[in-house]
């Protein structure tokens, strides 16, 4: 395939405390576009954080990206809950720029960010970059049809199963979801106690609000990961950089096998049914076939 001359090939070198955060090839021009780096090229505290998991995460998807690529020719990616869209940027500084196909999809609810993104999009020359100011849920339909790569990077609450109905429904070959804030199985655990649960001795975890919503995520996470399974993925989960860098740091790594486990969906339907959660058996049950 031919390569196309990377917009940012002729940038002067960074500073070597900048260079030893980078990424082979990284481009310290779209990092302080991104603000990433300061105007001057340098890294905060944050920033460095911030470019530690970005990158961390570069490392796990390009090889998806690779694989889609060898298998159709092309390659699209899906990033909900976009945000500054920091992830498409360097993705498509580091995978899609030098290449003449691939598009990388932003989707962001907030009007004013996905703005700012495409004009910076267009202002860097990043033409297979496309952005759709909305929900998850409302940009289904503006979406491609065919869908290889799903990402999801500290998509709110429930923005991550509607980031997992949409690669569902679309059979993207792998989704990376990093999750964040939940609230909605804590909620409805708190309201039941887990009824099943209240004459043991883990009937402790509703006493304290805050290891009732820790509890909640985890379980959350658990019945992401059954219905990835569930539905015709096999799901690897590890973390995405150190504790010191974020609170939040799961990475669910699902690969499309075509193969849907029903001892997962059975599993994933007594986790309901014994935590009081049937009320969210819309959420993530997965029928048995
Ligand atoms: C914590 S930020 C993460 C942004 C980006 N993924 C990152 O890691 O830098 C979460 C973003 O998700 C967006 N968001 C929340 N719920 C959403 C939904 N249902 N559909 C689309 N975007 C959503 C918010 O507006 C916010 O910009």
């Amino acid at each position: 395939m031919r390569r196309r001359r990377h917009p940012f090939a002729d940038e002067p070198p960074a500073p070597p405390e900048v260079l030893a955060e980078l990424q082979p090839g990284q481009s310290v021009e779209l990092l302080k576009a991104l603000h990433i780096l300061t105007r001057d090229g340098r890294l905060n505290q944050d920033s460095r954080r911030k470019l530690k998991q970005v990158n961390h995460l570069l490392q796990f998807i390009e090889p998806l990206l690779h694989e889609a690529l060898e298998a159709r020719g092309d390659v699209t990616l899906v990033d909900h809950g976009a945000g500054k869209s920091y992830l498409g940027f360097l993705l498509y500084d580091r995978f899609f720029a030098s290449r003449p196909v691939g598009t990388v999809w932003g989707v962001e609810a907030r009007t004013e960010l996905v703005e700012r993104s495409a004009a910076l999009a267009q202002q860097l020359g990043f033409a297979r970059m496309r952005f759709v100011a909305a929900t998850v849920r409302e940009a289904m339909a503006a979406l491609p049809a065919t869908v290889d790569v799903v990402t999801a990077l500290h998509a709110c609450d429930t923005a991550t199963d509607d980031a997992i109905d949409f690669a569902l429904q679309r059979q993207a070959r792998s989704i990376v979801l990093v999750p964040c804030c939940q609230a909605e199985v804590a909620a409805v655990l708190r309201r039941h106690k887990a009824l099943q649960l209240a004459r043991t001795p883990l009937a402790e975890l509703w006493r304290h609000p805050l290891h009732t919503r820790e509890f909640g995520s985890q379980v959350t996470n658990v019945m992401r990961c059954l219905r990835l399974e569930a539905s015709g993925y096999d799901v690897t989960v590890t973390e995405l950089v150190g504790w010191e860098h974020s609170m939040k740091n799961e990475l669910i790594l699902a690969r499309r096998t075509g193969r849907r486990k029903r001892s997962a969906a059975e599993r994933l339907a007594r986790m309901l049914d014994e935590l009081g959660l049937a009320e969210l058996q819309a959420r993530f049950a997965v029928a048995l076939t």
